[in-house]
């Protein structure tokens, strides 16, 4: 890894790293509180949906060189909708801004190319951390979707 992913700072406390043999068995390693392991796939099942699925950007949270949590988005080159659809920080690394610092850096990955102009994500409705995180960096919610999660929208500034 580079100096900067060792080196976090106060403006970015973390970095997304992509996902390969160096952090694969980091990323199975982190945990969520029972309570939680509803809330979002495992990253056993993501990853694997990852290696199926040509549009899926996995990505490893990483704070000073360790491996917090994990993230998965798409972002299709021929539209102009990004879904954030996979974020879990590990249970012993909650509480302490690593989740809000994921959603900043993802949120500057997706609009770097320039195509994307909203940005989708959905949780469960009791999943109280999700919408206050989301809504605070602007998202705004849609109403449910037909298994029942909530879909919150984020437009983009130009
Ligand atoms: C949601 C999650 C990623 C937040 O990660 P985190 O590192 O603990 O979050 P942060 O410390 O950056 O907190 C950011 C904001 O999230 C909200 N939040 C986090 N934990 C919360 C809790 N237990 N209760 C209520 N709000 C909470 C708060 O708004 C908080 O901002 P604040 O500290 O200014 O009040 C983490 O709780 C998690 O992995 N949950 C399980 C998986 C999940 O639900 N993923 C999202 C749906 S895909």
């Amino acid at each position: 890894m580079t100096g900067s992913a060792e080196a976090p700072t106060r403006d970015r406390p973390v970095v997304l790293w992509p996902v390969g043999e160096d952090n694969r068995a980091a990323i199975l390693a982190l945990e969520l509180t029972p309570k939680q392991q509803g809330f979002v796939a495992s990253n056993a099942d993501s990853l694997e949906e990852a290696r199926e699925d040509d549009e899926a950007i996995a990505r490893a949270v990483v704070t000073a060189g360790r491996v917090v949590g994990f993230l998965m988005y798409s972002a299709p080159d021929e539209d102009d909708e990004a879904v954030i659809y996979r974020l879990m920080i590990d249970r012993r690394e909650q509480g302490k801004g690593l989740g809000r610092a994921a959603v900043a850096a993802a949120l500057e990955e997706i609009a770097h190319p320039g195509h994307i102009r909203r940005v989708s994500i959905c949780y469960a409705p009791r999943n109280e951390a999700a919408r206050r995180l989301y809504a605070s960096f602007g998202f705004v919610e849609q109403g449910l979707d037909e298994d029942d999660e909530m879909i919150a929208m984020l437009e983009l500034r130009p």
